[in-house]
Protein backbone atom coordinates (compact mmCIF):
# COMPACT_ATOMS: atom_id res chain seq x y z
CA UNK A 1 0.00 0.00 0.00
CA UNK A 2 2.64 2.22 0.83
CA UNK A 3 4.57 1.61 -2.34
CA UNK A 4 1.81 1.64 -4.59
CA UNK A 5 1.25 5.74 -2.94
CA UNK A 6 5.23 6.39 -3.38
CA UNK A 7 4.84 5.39 -7.42
CA UNK A 8 1.67 7.33 -7.97
CA UNK A 9 3.27 10.70 -6.07
CA UNK A 10 6.39 9.71 -7.99
CA UNK A 11 4.03 9.89 -11.42
CA UNK A 12 2.22 12.61 -10.43
CA UNK A 13 5.94 14.63 -9.71
CA UNK A 14 6.72 13.95 -13.40
CA UNK A 15 3.55 14.96 -14.77
CA UNK A 16 3.59 18.51 -12.46
CA UNK A 17 7.80 18.94 -12.38
CA UNK A 18 7.45 21.21 -15.54
CA UNK A 19 5.11 23.29 -13.61
CA UNK A 20 6.64 23.57 -10.67
CA UNK A 21 9.60 24.45 -12.11
CA UNK A 22 8.11 27.60 -13.79
CA UNK A 23 5.99 28.26 -10.14
CA UNK A 24 9.20 28.63 -8.68
CA UNK A 25 10.98 31.33 -11.07
CA UNK A 26 11.27 34.51 -10.60
CA UNK A 27 8.17 36.61 -9.03
CA UNK A 28 7.95 38.36 -12.44
CA UNK A 29 6.91 35.52 -13.94
CA UNK A 30 4.44 34.44 -11.53
CA UNK A 31 2.66 37.78 -11.34
CA UNK A 32 3.01 38.28 -14.83
CA UNK A 33 1.33 35.33 -16.02
CA UNK A 34 -1.56 36.19 -13.51
CA UNK A 35 -1.64 39.70 -15.72
CA UNK A 36 -1.07 37.98 -19.30
CA UNK A 37 -3.92 37.80 -22.04
CA UNK A 38 -5.84 40.73 -20.34
CA UNK A 39 -6.77 44.33 -21.71
CA UNK A 40 -6.15 47.00 -19.07
CA UNK A 41 -7.48 50.51 -19.71
CA UNK A 42 -7.29 54.06 -18.20
CA UNK A 43 -6.55 57.24 -18.92
CA UNK A 44 -2.87 59.05 -18.99
CA UNK A 45 -1.93 62.09 -18.05
CA UNK A 46 1.17 64.48 -18.41
CA UNK A 47 2.99 65.56 -15.34
CA UNK A 48 3.85 69.12 -16.76
CA UNK A 49 1.54 71.04 -18.14
CA UNK A 50 1.58 71.38 -22.17
CA UNK A 51 4.75 69.11 -22.57
CA UNK A 52 4.29 67.16 -25.71
CA UNK A 53 4.81 63.83 -24.54
CA UNK A 54 7.47 61.76 -26.52
CA UNK A 55 7.68 65.25 -28.34
CA UNK A 56 4.50 63.93 -30.27
CA UNK A 57 1.27 63.88 -28.69
CA UNK A 58 -0.74 67.23 -28.55
CA UNK A 59 -2.66 66.92 -25.32
CA UNK A 60 -2.09 66.63 -21.76
CA UNK A 61 -4.12 63.86 -21.20
CA UNK A 62 -6.04 60.42 -23.58
CA UNK A 63 -6.48 57.35 -23.24
CA UNK A 64 -3.89 54.43 -22.53
CA UNK A 65 -4.18 50.74 -22.97
CA UNK A 66 -1.94 48.04 -22.08
CA UNK A 67 -0.89 44.37 -21.97
CA UNK A 68 1.50 41.84 -20.41
CA UNK A 69 3.64 39.49 -22.31
CA UNK A 70 6.20 37.08 -21.32
CA UNK A 71 8.49 39.62 -19.69
CA UNK A 72 7.28 42.66 -20.90
CA UNK A 73 4.20 45.51 -21.01
CA UNK A 74 3.39 47.09 -24.37
CA UNK A 75 1.62 50.18 -23.97
CA UNK A 76 -0.86 52.13 -26.30
CA UNK A 77 -0.97 55.61 -25.70
CA UNK A 78 -2.98 57.93 -27.69
CA UNK A 79 -4.57 61.20 -27.70
CA UNK A 80 -8.31 60.57 -28.38
CA UNK A 81 -9.78 57.32 -28.70
CA UNK A 82 -9.33 56.27 -32.32
CA UNK A 83 -6.13 55.23 -33.80
CA UNK A 84 -5.80 56.95 -36.81
CA UNK A 85 -4.88 59.57 -34.75
CA UNK A 86 -1.57 59.86 -33.27
CA UNK A 87 -0.66 57.34 -30.97
CA UNK A 88 2.43 55.46 -29.42
CA UNK A 89 3.16 52.37 -28.56
CA UNK A 90 6.17 51.82 -25.75
CA UNK A 91 7.43 48.34 -24.94
CA UNK A 92 9.26 48.04 -21.59
CA UNK A 93 10.77 44.75 -20.26
CA UNK A 94 9.77 44.10 -16.70
CA UNK A 95 12.60 42.15 -14.36
CA UNK A 96 12.76 43.82 -11.28
CA UNK A 97 9.08 43.39 -9.22
CA UNK A 98 9.20 43.40 -5.64
CA UNK A 99 6.31 41.47 -3.64
CA UNK A 100 6.95 43.73 -0.44
CA UNK A 101 5.56 46.89 -2.30
CA UNK A 102 3.52 44.95 -5.28
CA UNK A 103 6.19 46.87 -7.68
CA UNK A 104 8.01 47.38 -10.46
CA UNK A 105 10.85 49.76 -10.42
CA UNK A 106 12.77 49.56 -13.78
CA UNK A 107 15.36 51.56 -14.46
CA UNK A 108 16.07 50.17 -18.25
CA UNK A 109 15.14 51.61 -21.65
CA UNK A 110 11.91 51.82 -23.52
CA UNK A 111 10.97 51.06 -26.79
CA UNK A 112 9.02 53.24 -28.80
CA UNK A 113 7.12 53.54 -31.86
CA UNK A 114 4.58 55.81 -33.03
CA UNK A 115 2.13 56.84 -35.90
CA UNK A 116 -1.32 57.99 -36.94
CA UNK A 117 -3.49 57.41 -39.56
CA UNK A 118 -2.79 53.63 -39.18
CA UNK A 119 0.66 54.19 -40.65
CA UNK A 120 3.59 53.36 -38.54
CA UNK A 121 5.61 56.45 -39.16
CA UNK A 122 8.76 56.65 -37.27
CA UNK A 123 10.40 53.32 -34.63
CA UNK A 124 12.72 55.23 -32.23
CA UNK A 125 14.64 52.75 -30.74
CA UNK A 126 15.68 53.29 -27.06
CA UNK A 127 14.82 55.84 -24.55
CA UNK A 128 16.19 55.30 -20.48
CA UNK A 129 14.24 56.18 -17.93
CA UNK A 130 12.69 55.15 -14.69
CA UNK A 131 9.60 53.57 -15.01
CA UNK A 132 7.53 52.53 -12.24
CA UNK A 133 4.08 50.05 -12.42
CA UNK A 134 1.98 49.34 -8.64
CA UNK A 135 -0.44 46.73 -8.48
CA UNK A 136 -3.08 48.29 -6.02
CA UNK A 137 -5.04 45.17 -4.67
CA UNK A 138 -8.05 46.04 -2.47
CA UNK A 139 -7.79 42.50 -0.28
CA UNK A 140 -5.54 40.16 0.50
CA UNK A 141 -6.42 37.55 -2.74
CA UNK A 142 -5.05 38.50 -5.99
CA UNK A 143 -8.35 39.38 -7.76
CA UNK A 144 -7.87 40.31 -11.61
CA UNK A 145 -10.90 42.35 -11.71
CA UNK A 146 -10.27 44.05 -8.43
CA UNK A 147 -7.11 45.63 -9.02
CA UNK A 148 -5.75 48.43 -10.83
CA UNK A 149 -2.51 49.36 -12.17
CA UNK A 150 -0.47 52.96 -11.39
CA UNK A 151 1.98 53.50 -13.84
CA UNK A 152 4.65 56.75 -13.71
CA UNK A 153 6.96 56.93 -16.85
CA UNK A 154 9.86 59.35 -16.84
CA UNK A 155 12.86 59.83 -19.24
CA UNK A 156 15.52 62.49 -19.42
CA UNK A 157 17.06 60.94 -22.09
CA UNK A 158 18.47 63.38 -24.48
CA UNK A 159 19.84 61.05 -27.27
CA UNK A 160 16.46 60.67 -29.05
CA UNK A 161 13.83 63.38 -29.64
CA UNK A 162 11.03 60.92 -28.68
CA UNK A 163 12.62 60.61 -25.40
CA UNK A 164 10.68 63.24 -23.67
CA UNK A 165 8.53 61.49 -21.18
CA UNK A 166 6.86 62.59 -18.05
CA UNK A 167 3.58 60.47 -17.61
CA UNK A 168 1.23 58.54 -15.09
CA UNK A 169 -1.28 56.84 -15.92
CA UNK A 170 -4.19 54.34 -14.16
CA UNK A 171 -5.59 51.56 -15.72
CA UNK A 172 -7.94 48.50 -15.02
CA UNK A 173 -8.54 45.56 -16.49
CA UNK A 174 -11.59 45.30 -19.04
CA UNK A 175 -13.25 43.19 -21.71
CA UNK A 176 -11.48 42.41 -24.51
CA UNK A 177 -14.15 42.37 -27.29
CA UNK A 178 -11.40 42.28 -30.07
CA UNK A 179 -12.10 38.36 -30.36
CA UNK A 180 -15.72 38.05 -31.09
CA UNK A 181 -15.11 41.69 -32.78
CA UNK A 182 -12.64 40.35 -35.25
CA UNK A 183 -14.76 36.74 -35.25
CA UNK A 184 -17.83 38.82 -36.64
CA UNK A 185 -16.54 41.00 -38.99
CA UNK A 186 -13.77 38.13 -40.54
CA UNK A 187 -16.98 36.21 -40.87
CA UNK A 188 -19.29 38.38 -42.45
CA UNK A 189 -16.46 39.70 -44.55
CA UNK A 190 -16.15 35.89 -46.21
CA UNK A 191 -19.48 35.09 -46.40
CA UNK A 192 -19.56 38.63 -48.93
CA UNK A 193 -16.06 37.42 -50.63
CA UNK A 194 -17.80 33.78 -51.19
CA UNK A 195 -21.14 35.34 -52.43
CA UNK A 196 -19.03 37.50 -54.77
CA UNK A 197 -16.83 34.64 -56.42
CA UNK A 198 -20.35 32.89 -56.91
CA UNK A 199 -21.71 35.05 -58.59
CA UNK A 200 -18.53 36.62 -60.56
CA UNK A 201 -17.97 32.82 -61.30
CA UNK A 202 -21.56 32.49 -62.91
CA UNK A 203 -21.47 35.56 -64.75
CA UNK A 204 -18.23 34.44 -66.87
CA UNK A 205 -19.61 31.28 -67.70
CA UNK A 206 -22.54 33.50 -69.35
CA UNK A 207 -20.30 35.74 -70.87
CA UNK A 208 -18.67 32.78 -72.38
CA UNK A 209 -21.83 30.99 -73.43
CA UNK A 210 -22.83 34.18 -74.74
CA UNK A 211 -26.06 34.66 -72.83
CA UNK A 212 -25.33 37.07 -71.77
CA UNK A 213 -24.71 40.64 -74.15
CA UNK A 214 -21.48 41.99 -73.36
CA UNK A 215 -22.59 44.71 -75.39
CA UNK A 216 -24.87 46.23 -72.33
CA UNK A 217 -22.10 45.97 -69.40
CA UNK A 218 -19.86 48.86 -68.65
CA UNK A 219 -16.33 48.31 -69.54
CA UNK A 220 -15.36 51.21 -67.54
CA UNK A 221 -17.30 49.92 -64.62
CA UNK A 222 -15.68 47.13 -64.94
CA UNK A 223 -12.30 47.91 -64.73
CA UNK A 224 -12.60 50.31 -61.94
CA UNK A 225 -14.30 47.38 -59.43
CA UNK A 226 -11.07 45.86 -60.15
CA UNK A 227 -9.35 48.11 -59.18
CA UNK A 228 -11.00 48.86 -56.46
CA UNK A 229 -10.60 45.09 -55.73
CA UNK A 230 -7.31 45.92 -55.50
CA UNK A 231 -7.64 48.05 -52.63
CA UNK A 232 -9.96 45.55 -50.70
CA UNK A 233 -7.58 42.82 -50.74
CA UNK A 234 -4.84 45.93 -49.53
CA UNK A 235 -7.22 46.59 -47.20
CA UNK A 236 -7.33 43.15 -45.69
CA UNK A 237 -3.60 42.46 -45.35
CA UNK A 238 -3.60 46.05 -43.44
CA UNK A 239 -6.59 44.58 -41.34
CA UNK A 240 -4.53 41.26 -41.00
CA UNK A 241 -1.20 43.06 -39.61
CA UNK A 242 -3.18 45.10 -37.40
CA UNK A 243 -5.14 42.33 -35.48
CA UNK A 244 -2.00 40.06 -35.57
CA UNK A 245 -3.11 38.16 -32.70
CA UNK A 246 -5.93 37.04 -34.66
CA UNK A 247 -4.33 36.86 -37.78
CA UNK A 248 -6.02 33.70 -38.28
CA UNK A 249 -9.30 35.28 -38.76
CA UNK A 250 -7.89 36.87 -41.57
CA UNK A 251 -6.12 34.33 -43.99
CA UNK A 252 -9.24 32.98 -45.68
CA UNK A 253 -10.81 36.41 -46.46
CA UNK A 254 -7.51 37.70 -47.82
CA UNK A 255 -6.75 34.93 -49.99
CA UNK A 256 -10.32 34.74 -51.37
CA UNK A 257 -9.82 38.34 -52.34
CA UNK A 258 -6.29 38.15 -54.19
CA UNK A 259 -7.89 35.07 -56.26
CA UNK A 260 -10.37 37.34 -57.03
CA UNK A 261 -8.73 39.87 -58.06
CA UNK A 262 -5.93 38.40 -59.31
CA UNK A 263 -8.24 35.55 -61.72
CA UNK A 264 -12.08 36.35 -61.44
CA UNK A 265 -12.08 40.35 -61.58
CA UNK A 266 -9.51 40.38 -64.68
CA UNK A 267 -11.35 37.40 -66.16
CA UNK A 268 -14.60 39.85 -66.70
CA UNK A 269 -12.59 42.88 -67.85
CA UNK A 270 -10.67 40.43 -70.18
CA UNK A 271 -13.74 39.21 -71.92
CA UNK A 272 -15.84 42.27 -72.28
CA UNK A 273 -12.60 43.91 -73.91
CA UNK A 274 -12.56 40.73 -75.81
CA UNK A 275 -15.81 40.81 -76.85
CA UNK A 276 -15.76 44.59 -77.72
CA UNK A 277 -12.67 44.12 -79.62
CA UNK A 278 -13.88 41.03 -81.59
CA UNK A 279 -16.73 43.21 -82.80
CA UNK A 280 -14.38 45.70 -84.13
CA UNK A 281 -13.41 43.54 -86.37
CA UNK A 282 -9.24 44.97 -85.97
CA UNK A 283 -6.40 43.36 -88.03
CA UNK A 284 -3.95 40.86 -86.51
CA UNK A 285 -1.13 43.39 -85.86
CA UNK A 286 -3.67 46.43 -84.35
CA UNK A 287 -5.42 44.03 -82.23
CA UNK A 288 -1.59 42.46 -80.79
CA UNK A 289 -0.90 46.33 -80.77
CA UNK A 290 -4.07 47.08 -78.73
CA UNK A 291 -3.74 44.11 -76.76
CA UNK A 292 -0.45 45.88 -75.74
CA UNK A 293 -1.33 49.45 -75.11
CA UNK A 294 -4.24 47.40 -72.73
CA UNK A 295 -1.51 45.41 -70.70
CA UNK A 296 0.87 48.30 -70.09
CA UNK A 297 -2.32 50.79 -69.29
CA UNK A 298 -3.80 48.63 -67.09
CA UNK A 299 -0.14 47.78 -65.35
CA UNK A 300 0.02 51.99 -65.06
CA UNK A 301 -3.11 52.17 -63.49
CA UNK A 302 -2.88 49.15 -60.90
CA UNK A 303 0.79 50.78 -59.84
CA UNK A 304 -0.70 53.86 -59.34
CA UNK A 305 -3.50 53.13 -57.92
CA UNK A 306 -1.14 51.24 -54.83
CA UNK A 307 0.68 54.42 -54.81
CA UNK A 308 -2.38 56.38 -54.08
CA UNK A 309 -3.77 53.13 -51.77
CA UNK A 310 -0.18 53.98 -49.59
CA UNK A 311 -1.32 57.78 -49.23
CA UNK A 312 -4.62 57.94 -49.44
CA UNK A 313 -5.75 54.56 -48.95
CA UNK A 314 -8.30 55.50 -45.50
CA UNK A 315 -9.05 59.43 -46.59
CA UNK A 316 -12.20 60.74 -46.89
CA UNK A 317 -12.29 61.45 -50.57
CA UNK A 318 -10.11 57.61 -51.34
CA UNK A 319 -12.74 55.95 -49.86
CA UNK A 320 -16.27 57.46 -51.34
CA UNK A 321 -15.29 56.71 -54.82
CA UNK A 322 -15.87 53.36 -54.32
CA UNK A 323 -19.44 54.64 -53.73
CA UNK A 324 -19.43 55.67 -57.38
CA UNK A 325 -19.30 52.15 -58.61
CA UNK A 326 -22.33 52.05 -60.75
CA UNK A 327 -22.02 55.07 -61.95
CA UNK A 328 -19.82 54.29 -65.27
CA UNK A 329 -22.59 51.57 -65.74
CA UNK A 330 -25.45 54.74 -66.18
CA UNK A 331 -23.16 56.41 -68.05
CA UNK A 332 -23.13 53.71 -70.55
CA UNK A 333 -26.43 52.80 -71.07
CA UNK A 334 -27.25 56.49 -71.85
CA UNK A 335 -24.13 56.66 -73.76
CA UNK A 336 -25.29 53.43 -76.06
CA UNK A 337 -28.93 54.37 -75.55
CA UNK A 338 -30.02 51.26 -75.02
CA UNK A 339 -34.07 50.93 -75.24
CA UNK A 340 -33.93 47.99 -73.94
CA UNK A 341 -31.20 47.63 -71.12
CA UNK A 342 -31.67 45.10 -68.65
CA UNK A 343 -30.74 45.22 -65.07
CA UNK A 344 -27.85 42.22 -64.82
CA UNK A 345 -27.99 41.50 -61.16
CA UNK A 346 -24.82 39.09 -61.27
CA UNK A 347 -23.26 42.51 -62.91
CA UNK A 348 -24.23 44.86 -61.00
CA UNK A 349 -25.01 43.34 -57.59
CA UNK A 350 -22.74 40.36 -57.13
CA UNK A 351 -19.74 41.95 -58.91
CA UNK A 352 -19.63 45.58 -58.97
CA UNK A 353 -21.32 46.01 -55.60
CA UNK A 354 -19.61 42.97 -52.91
CA UNK A 355 -16.84 45.93 -52.68
CA UNK A 356 -19.10 47.87 -51.24
CA UNK A 357 -19.74 46.67 -47.58
CA UNK A 358 -15.96 47.10 -46.29
CA UNK A 359 -15.36 51.18 -46.28
CA UNK A 360 -18.71 52.21 -44.15
CA UNK A 361 -18.50 49.50 -42.01
CA UNK A 362 -14.78 50.80 -40.99
CA UNK A 363 -16.29 53.99 -41.15
CA UNK A 364 -19.74 53.51 -39.28
CA UNK A 365 -19.46 51.07 -36.50
CA UNK A 366 -17.98 52.19 -33.35
CA UNK A 367 -16.11 48.99 -32.68
CA UNK A 368 -14.38 48.50 -35.86
CA UNK A 369 -11.76 46.11 -36.27
CA UNK A 370 -9.80 48.87 -37.69
CA UNK A 371 -10.16 51.42 -34.76
CA UNK A 372 -11.51 53.74 -37.12
CA UNK A 373 -13.26 56.99 -35.93
CA UNK A 374 -16.78 56.65 -36.98
CA UNK A 375 -17.64 59.11 -39.70
CA UNK A 376 -21.43 59.68 -40.52
CA UNK A 377 -21.48 61.74 -42.88
CA UNK A 378 -19.42 59.54 -44.95
CA UNK A 379 -21.81 56.41 -44.27
CA UNK A 380 -24.64 58.18 -45.07
CA UNK A 381 -22.76 60.07 -48.00
CA UNK A 382 -21.58 56.98 -49.28
CA UNK A 383 -25.08 55.20 -48.77
CA UNK A 384 -27.06 58.42 -50.91
CA UNK A 385 -24.53 58.08 -53.47
CA UNK A 386 -24.98 54.47 -53.81
CA UNK A 387 -28.88 53.85 -53.64
CA UNK A 388 -29.21 56.40 -56.31
CA UNK A 389 -27.28 54.88 -58.56
CA UNK A 390 -29.21 51.49 -58.25
CA UNK A 391 -32.47 53.71 -58.60
CA UNK A 392 -31.21 55.42 -61.60
CA UNK A 393 -30.09 51.55 -62.98
CA UNK A 394 -33.73 50.48 -62.15
CA UNK A 395 -35.31 53.20 -64.22
CA UNK A 396 -33.19 53.01 -67.23
CA UNK A 397 -34.24 49.33 -66.92
CA UNK A 398 -37.78 50.12 -66.59
CA UNK A 399 -38.39 53.52 -68.81
CA UNK A 400 -35.42 53.30 -71.28
CA UNK A 401 -31.81 54.01 -70.62
CA UNK A 402 -32.10 57.93 -71.33
CA UNK A 403 -35.22 58.35 -69.66
CA UNK A 404 -33.88 61.04 -67.03
CA UNK A 405 -32.23 63.03 -69.81
CA UNK A 406 -34.08 66.68 -70.73
CA UNK A 407 -35.74 66.40 -74.06
CA UNK A 408 -33.64 69.19 -75.23
CA UNK A 409 -30.50 67.85 -74.41
CA UNK A 410 -30.65 64.63 -76.08
CA UNK A 411 -28.85 65.24 -79.77
CA UNK A 412 -31.42 65.78 -82.89
CA UNK A 413 -32.06 62.17 -83.88
CA UNK A 414 -29.98 61.48 -87.41
CA UNK A 415 -32.35 59.05 -89.52
CA UNK A 416 -30.29 56.54 -91.07
CA UNK A 417 -32.42 54.23 -92.57
CA UNK A 418 -32.48 54.65 -96.32
CA UNK A 419 -34.60 53.13 -99.15
CA UNK A 420 -31.73 52.73 -101.74
CA UNK A 421 -31.65 50.58 -104.48
CA UNK A 422 -28.33 48.79 -104.32
CA UNK A 423 -26.45 46.73 -107.05
CA UNK A 424 -23.74 44.08 -106.94
CA UNK A 425 -21.16 45.52 -106.54
CA UNK A 426 -21.76 47.21 -103.53
CA UNK A 427 -20.87 46.17 -100.20
CA UNK A 428 -21.23 46.87 -96.81
CA UNK A 429 -17.62 48.12 -95.19
CA UNK A 430 -18.27 46.27 -92.23
CA UNK A 431 -18.70 42.84 -92.78
CA UNK A 432 -17.38 42.72 -96.63
CA UNK A 433 -20.91 40.75 -98.12
CA UNK A 434 -22.73 42.44 -100.42
CA UNK A 435 -25.37 45.51 -99.31
CA UNK A 436 -28.23 43.52 -100.90
CA UNK A 437 -27.38 40.17 -98.83
CA UNK A 438 -27.70 40.32 -94.92
CA UNK A 439 -24.42 39.46 -93.46
CA UNK A 440 -24.94 36.23 -92.15
CA UNK A 441 -26.07 34.66 -96.23
CA UNK A 442 -23.11 33.07 -98.02
CA UNK A 443 -21.30 35.81 -100.06
CA UNK A 444 -21.53 33.02 -102.61
CA UNK A 445 -24.79 33.25 -103.29
CA UNK A 446 -25.39 34.71 -106.75
CA UNK A 447 -27.90 37.72 -107.02
CA UNK A 448 -27.45 40.12 -109.70
CA UNK A 449 -30.45 42.32 -109.66
CA UNK A 450 -30.23 45.54 -108.36
CA UNK A 451 -32.85 45.61 -105.48
CA UNK A 452 -34.45 48.70 -103.26
CA UNK A 453 -33.55 47.83 -99.78
CA UNK A 454 -33.49 49.13 -96.48
CA UNK A 455 -29.90 50.05 -95.71
CA UNK A 456 -28.18 52.49 -93.02
CA UNK A 457 -26.09 55.78 -94.24
CA UNK A 458 -24.22 57.75 -92.12
CA UNK A 459 -24.13 61.68 -92.81
CA UNK A 460 -21.04 61.40 -94.79
CA UNK A 461 -22.53 59.38 -97.02
CA UNK A 462 -21.39 55.55 -96.40
CA UNK A 463 -23.60 52.59 -96.72
CA UNK A 464 -23.68 49.88 -94.71
CA UNK A 465 -25.79 46.64 -93.27
CA UNK A 466 -27.89 47.59 -90.46
CA UNK A 467 -26.82 44.65 -88.36
CA UNK A 468 -23.63 45.56 -88.73
CA UNK A 469 -23.19 49.36 -88.21
CA UNK A 470 -25.70 48.94 -85.12
CA UNK A 471 -23.36 46.67 -83.07
CA UNK A 472 -20.31 49.15 -84.38
CA UNK A 473 -22.28 52.04 -82.82
CA UNK A 474 -22.05 50.31 -79.36
CA UNK A 475 -19.01 50.15 -79.28
CA UNK A 476 -17.52 53.64 -80.70
CA UNK A 477 -19.50 56.62 -82.50
CA UNK A 478 -17.66 56.98 -85.20
CA UNK A 479 -17.91 56.08 -89.02
CA UNK A 480 -15.89 52.65 -89.84
CA UNK A 481 -14.35 54.60 -93.41
CA UNK A 482 -13.92 57.92 -92.11
CA UNK A 483 -13.88 57.91 -88.65
CA UNK A 484 -16.01 60.73 -88.37
CA UNK A 485 -18.07 61.35 -85.45
CA UNK A 486 -21.89 59.97 -85.86
CA UNK A 487 -25.43 61.16 -84.30
CA UNK A 488 -26.57 58.20 -82.20
CA UNK A 489 -28.66 55.85 -83.35
CA UNK A 490 -32.09 55.71 -81.99
CA UNK A 491 -33.60 51.90 -81.97
CA UNK A 492 -37.05 52.26 -82.67
CA UNK A 493 -35.98 53.83 -86.03
CA UNK A 494 -36.21 49.83 -87.42
C1 LIG B 1 10.83 27.14 -4.66
O1 LIG B 1 10.34 28.23 -3.91
C2 LIG B 1 10.18 27.99 -2.54
C3 LIG B 1 9.60 29.25 -1.87
O2 LIG B 1 8.69 29.88 -2.69
C4 LIG B 1 11.54 27.60 -1.92
O3 LIG B 1 11.35 27.26 -0.57
C5 LIG B 1 12.12 26.44 -2.67
O4 LIG B 1 13.42 26.16 -2.20
C6 LIG B 1 12.20 26.74 -4.18
N1 LIG B 1 12.70 25.61 -4.92
C7 LIG B 1 13.61 25.68 -5.87
C8 LIG B 1 13.96 24.39 -6.56
O5 LIG B 1 14.10 26.76 -6.21
C1 LIG C 1 14.80 47.29 -8.50
O1 LIG C 1 13.80 47.74 -7.57
C2 LIG C 1 14.29 48.33 -6.39
C3 LIG C 1 13.10 48.70 -5.52
O2 LIG C 1 12.12 47.74 -5.51
C4 LIG C 1 15.11 49.55 -6.72
O3 LIG C 1 15.66 50.11 -5.52
C5 LIG C 1 16.24 49.16 -7.68
O4 LIG C 1 16.93 50.31 -8.06
C6 LIG C 1 15.65 48.47 -8.91
N1 LIG C 1 16.75 48.02 -9.77
C7 LIG C 1 16.75 48.20 -11.11
C8 LIG C 1 17.94 47.65 -11.81
O5 LIG C 1 15.87 48.77 -11.69
C1 LIG D 1 8.33 65.04 -13.99
O1 LIG D 1 7.42 65.95 -13.45
C2 LIG D 1 7.43 66.04 -12.04
C3 LIG D 1 6.31 66.95 -11.60
O2 LIG D 1 6.25 68.09 -12.41
C4 LIG D 1 8.80 66.55 -11.60
O3 LIG D 1 8.86 66.61 -10.21
C5 LIG D 1 9.88 65.61 -12.12
O4 LIG D 1 11.17 66.09 -11.84
C6 LIG D 1 9.74 65.44 -13.64
N1 LIG D 1 10.68 64.43 -14.04
C7 LIG D 1 11.47 64.55 -15.09
C8 LIG D 1 12.35 63.40 -15.39
O5 LIG D 1 11.47 65.55 -15.79
C1 LIG E 1 -24.69 36.84 -112.68
O1 LIG E 1 -23.36 37.14 -112.28
C2 LIG E 1 -22.44 36.08 -112.48
C3 LIG E 1 -21.11 36.54 -111.94
O2 LIG E 1 -21.25 37.24 -110.80
C4 LIG E 1 -22.38 35.73 -113.94
O3 LIG E 1 -21.49 34.65 -114.13
C5 LIG E 1 -23.75 35.41 -114.45
O4 LIG E 1 -23.69 35.23 -115.85
C6 LIG E 1 -24.73 36.54 -114.16
N1 LIG E 1 -26.06 36.18 -114.57
C7 LIG E 1 -26.89 37.07 -115.15
C8 LIG E 1 -28.23 36.53 -115.46
O5 LIG E 1 -26.52 38.21 -115.43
Amino acid sequence: MELTQKMFSLILFFIFLPKVILQNQTSDLRIISLLKDNLFQGKWMSKVQSMKQFNYLTLDSGEIQAEFGESFIQLFIQNPKYQEKKHVIAKIQLSNYSESSNTWIEKNDIFLSGGDNLLQTWTESQCNGIFIFQINQESEEFDINELSIDGDLQSTDTNNIHCQINLSFNIKRTYNYAFINNLLFSSIATLILIIQMASTNKLIQQIKQQQIQTLQLSFLAAILSSIQGLNIFYFFVNTLFQNFNYAYFYIIPTFLQLTQAIFKDSSIVGLIWGQRQMLAQLERRALIKQIIYFILISNFFIILNLILYQLYGNSFYFMLTLAFALYPQVIHNVRVGQKNYKFNKLYVLGFLSSKLFFYPYVRSCPANVRNMEPDYLFAGLFLIIYLFSLFLLYIQEKYGSRCFIPKFLLPKPFRYIKEVIVHDSMECPICLNPLNLSPDEMDTKQINKSLLQQIMVTPCKHEFHPQCLQQWIQIQNKCPQCRRDLPPFIENEL
